[in-house]
C-alpha cells in the first residue's frame, strides 16, 4: 500500500455498492484525499473498471471484488481480500441500497419486503460483524452507514424504504454505543441523504415521461434549498466522517437534505 498526503491519508476504506452514483463520487473523493480503497457491487465488473480508472491517477490505490451485500458467506470473502489488499481495514462504507416502487400497506408482499431489508438492513448487520475485527486492529477507525431522510420522516407508499433506513439510523446508534462502551476508537455514524442525482431517481425521471429536468424539479419542490443533490454532495461528508476531522462524533446523524427536514 501506498500512502499519499490528504484528509484521509492511510485510511483503508471499504465501500460497498461502489458502482453506484453515490459510490464512485464516495471512492473518487476519498482516493483524492489520500485513502486506499476496497469497491465492492454486486456488479463486479464495474467496480474492476472503477477501480482501473482510479490506479491510473493514483497507481495501486483502488482494488475491486464483486460482492453480494445480502450473502454473509460474501462478506467473510470480501472482507479478508480486502484487509490483505489493503494490509488492514480502517473504515467501512456501507453504502448498498435499493430503492423500490411506491406500495401502499395493503398491496405489499412479503417477498418485496425481505428483499428491501436483506439489501438496505441485513446487509449493515453483516457488514459491521465482520469488519469490526479488522477496524478494531486499525483504531482510529470508523463506520459510516447510508440511511436516507426517508429513515427519519415517512412517505406515503415507501412503507419497507423507511422501514429499512430507520433501522440502519438506530443500529448505527447501538454499534457506536458498543465501541465506545469497549473503550475502542471505533465511531459510527449514519448519512441521511435526501434526493441525489443518481440512478436510483430513475423511477422519477420515467413517472415523468422520461424528462429528467422536470423530474428533477418536480423533486426539489419541497427543498428549501430549490434543488436536488449531487453526488458529491453525499461524497464530502462521507470524506469527513472518515476522516479523523470528526473524531468526537458518534452515535450522531448527518442529514444532507437541503433543509428539508428542518421545516
Ligand atoms: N440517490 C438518492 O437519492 C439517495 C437518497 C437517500 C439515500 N440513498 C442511499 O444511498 C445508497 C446508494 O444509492 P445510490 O443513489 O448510489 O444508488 P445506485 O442505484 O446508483 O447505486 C446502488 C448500488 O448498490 C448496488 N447493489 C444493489 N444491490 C446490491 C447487493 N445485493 N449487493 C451489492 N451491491 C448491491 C448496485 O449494483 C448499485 O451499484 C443507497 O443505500 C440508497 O438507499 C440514496
Amino acid at each position: 500500500m501506498i500512502t499519499r498526503p490528504g484528509r484521509v491519508a492511510g485510511k483503508r476504506v471499504l465501500i460497498t455498492g461502489a458502482a453506484g452514483g453515490l459510490g464512485r463520487s464516495m471512492a473518487r473523493r476519498l482516493a483524492e484525499e489520500g485513502a486506499s480503497l476496497a469497491l465492492t457491487d454486486l456488479d463486479g465488473g464495474a467496480v474492476a473498471a472503477l477501480a482501473r480508472e482510479i490506479n491510473a491517477d493514483h497507481p495501486e490505490q483502488a482494488f475491486g471484488y464483486a460482492h453480494d451485500v445480502t450473502s454473509e458467506a460474501d462478506w467473510v470473502r470480501v472482507v479478508a481480500d480486502a484487509a490483505r489488499d489493503l494490509d488492514g481495514l480502517s473504515v467501512l462504507v456501507n453504502n448498498a441500497g435499493i430503492g423500490g416502487d411506491l406500495v401502499w400497506a395493503e398491496q405489499d408482499t412479503v417477498d418485496a419486503w425481505r428483499r428491501m431489508q436483506a439489501i438496505n438492513q441485513e446487509s449493515v448487520m453483516l457488514g459491521c460483524k465482520h469488519a469490526l475485527p479488522h477496524l478494531r486492529e486499525a483504531q482510529p477507525a470508523s463506520i459510516i452507514n447510508i440511511s436516507s431522510v426517508a429513515g427519519l420522516a415517512a412517505a406515503p407508499g415507501m412503507g419497507a424504504y423507511n422501514a429499512t433506513k430507520a433501522a440502519v439510523w438506530m443500529y448505527t446508534k447501538t454499534v457506536a454505543l458498543e465501541c465506545a462502551k469497549a473503550g475502542w476508537d471505533i465511531r459510527a455514524n449514519s448519512i441521511h441523504p435526501v434526493f441525489i442525482k443518481t440512478p436510483i431517481l430513475d423511477p422519477f425521471v420515467a413517472f415523468a415521461g422520461g424528462d429528467e429536468a422536470k423530474a428533477h424539479e418536480r423533486l426539489a419542490r419541497g427543498i428549501p434549498l430549490k434543488r436536488i443533490g449531487e453526488p458529491d454532495d453525499v461524497a464530502w461528508a462521507v470524506v469527513y466522517l472518515a476522516s479523523d476531522e470528526s473524531r468526537f462524533i458518534t452515535g450522531t446523524e448527518l442529514k444532507i437534505d437541503g433543509g428539508m427536514l428542518a421545516q
